[in-house]
């Protein structure tokens, strides 16, 4: 087959592809990684390149190769670094029945390591542990490179349809896990040799690509897991570069949509002896939500799409540099104002959940949209608002909009929410708050009864707890009832990584906590339809 030289700028990168490839594929096997927030359909238009010698617009995803081209990547299209939450919560782990034992007699204890990680759809968490301490000596981090597949699990899903295509996702997966063992072992000077443990959490289906356990299932009704169990695998089978007589051990998944990492977060909360009613949630493409005390566990998937990733939004991107992630009202004495936070300290380019978030809020506290989500009359709010924020109402492509940021110089950018934008956010919050109302109903608890909201994963350490309460996304609990808790799936995968306790412990909770299908609860609609509003 006819091959072409792709050069890629300004990365200066060369490749060479065959004819028929799409850009999007040559700028993977480049090694870039763009946007994909619509999984390559050609819809999202995330994916934009200019080819030279002109300067012409493409969709990487749609433009097919035919001849040697020379493509710059703009900054705007690249999936950039974001920022990758680390750490969690420190648990005190007894020790008692570690893991380790197995090794002892043939290896020193102060050489037995072991690895946590934490796969997401997203991005890839890995922790070297001591596993005869518990200590953690380094934490490495990585995007998931699968994110070129798509930006959800449905497009994965999709991708994996046929063995070939599955061992290409589980392949990039192992390889990205190799990268952070490396990574971890050259930053601690720690030989890979002695690695010879390995716990996995991640949700259903990252779980089901890294064992290579088939997917098509979870894409269609009744949306199951081909299993839920625990494995254990010895590394050499997966090629990862430990110890080939260590052992891989995976976490059970909960259900279909609700997978080891929501076990991992159960786990790293304790809400096993949890007295308090407390409700977990994980917001993510998929909120997972876990709500009950000691005596009975709910969980519950809710699909709130990728908007509070700041996809599906005009000027949205995940949380990287020149995102706007936090807006607050100021009052200025010289007139009120809008201050804003960018990741990166850089001028903003994007908004991301966060910043979304606080801006709807915002927006709603000012009186520009109502409660129902639409934008006020300007000719109403003419009247009520100082010039410095009314200025701020812009029409966009023929909807009004609210600017956030308007760059001073000629390239006239500018950061803004339009009406469609705040839809696809009302989205997202109506699938999370019905899913939390559900699991409420199920066991006829009122807002006020609810003592502990505990909020996990990467987004829901960086939003506003008054902003969330403003918009409704959360029930209405005092501000000090809601906790932040990091990388809870991470700890829990520690946790498990270290103790067959936990291990036991794990299984019982997974085995323990009642799945609740959402969208089969009685008055699913209703209630979701309700939640629409702020
Ligand atoms: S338009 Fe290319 S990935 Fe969405």
């Amino acid at each position: 087959m006819k091959h072409f030289t792709i050069i890629f700028k300004p990365d200066n990168k060369q490749i060479s592809i065959h004819a028929g490839a799409t850009l999007f594929d040559a700028a993977g096997q480049a090694g870039i990684i763009l946007n994909t927030v619509c999984g390559g359909k050609g819809t999202c238009k995330k994916c934009l390149v200019n080819l030279e010698p002109d300067g012409r617009e493409v969709l990487a995803c749609q433009h097919y190769i035919q001849n040697d081209l020379t493509v710059i990547i703009p900054a705007s299209s690249r999936f950039f670094e974001q920022k990758i939450l680390e750490h969690g919560i420190d648990t005190q782990i007894d020790l008692a029945a570690t893991v380790h034992e197995k090794y002892q007699g043939k290896i020193s204890a102060e050489k037995i390591f072991g690895i946590a990680v934490d796969i997401g759809t997203t991005t890839v968490v890995a922790k070297l542990i001591n596993m005869t301490d518990g200590e953690c000596h380094a934490t490495e981090a990585i995007i998931n490179p699968q994110s070129r597949y798509g930006d959800d699990v449905i497009s994965r899903i999709a991708y994996a349809q046929n063995d070939e295509k599955l061992t290409e996702l589980q392949k990039i997966i192992t390889d990205s896990v190799n990268d952070l063992i490396r990574k971890l072992c050259q930053k601690t000077s720690t030989d890979s040799n002695h690695i010879y443990e390995m716990c996995v959490v991640g949700n259903t289906t990252m779980n089901h690509i890294f064992l290579k356990l088939p997917v098509i299932q979870l894409g269609q009704a009744p949306y199951k897991a081909f299993s839920l169990d625990a494995h254990d695998v010895p590394a050499a089978q997966l090629h990862l570069e430990m110890n080939p007589a260590g052992n891989i051990h995976t976490v059970e998944n909960i259900a279909g949509f609700v997978g080891s990492d929501t076990t991992a977060v159960a786990l790293a909360v304790d809400i096993d002896s949890a007295d308090e009613m407390t409700l977990v949630v994980d917001i993510g493409t998929n909120g997972e939500l876990v709500l009950g005390t000691k005596d009975k566990l709910y969980a519950a998937s809710c699909a709130a799409g990728p908007a509070l990733e700041g996809a599906r939004i005009t000027c949205g991107s995940r949380a990287t540099k020149g995102a706007i992630e936090a807006v607050v009202v100021n009052d200025d004495p010289d007139g009120i104002g809008i201050d804003l936070d960018v990741i990166g300290n850089a001028s903003p380019r994007s908004i991301c959940g966060s910043g979304l978030i606080d801006a709807v809020a915002v927006m709603l506290d000012l009186g520009v949209i109502d409660a129902t989500g639409r934008f006020v009359e300007p000719q109403q709010l003419k009247e009520k608002l100082p010039p410095t924020i009314f200025s701020r109402i812009i029409e966009q492509d023929g909807e009004p909009a609210f600017c956030l940021y308007r760059a001073a110089n000629v390239s006239e950018r500018k950061v803004f929410l339009t009406q469609r934008d705040i839809r696809q956010m009302q989205l997202a919050k109506a699938a999370i708050r019905a899913g939390i109302k559900l699991l409420q109903k199920r066991i006829d608890l009122e807002d006020c009864d609810i003592e502990r909201i505990m909020l996990a994963g990467a987004f829901g350490n960086y939003i506003r707890k008054e902003s969330a309460l403003r918009i409704g996304l959360l029930p209405k609990v005092p501000l000090e009832r809601i906790v932040f808790v990091g990388n809870a799936a991470a700890s829990g995968a520690r946790m498990a990584l270290l103790s067959r306790h936990y291990r036991d412990k794990a299984r019982e909770l997974a085995r323990k906590i009642e799945y609740i299908e959402i969208a089969h609860e009685p008055g699913f609609q209703d209630v979701y339809a309700d939640s629409m509003l702020f």
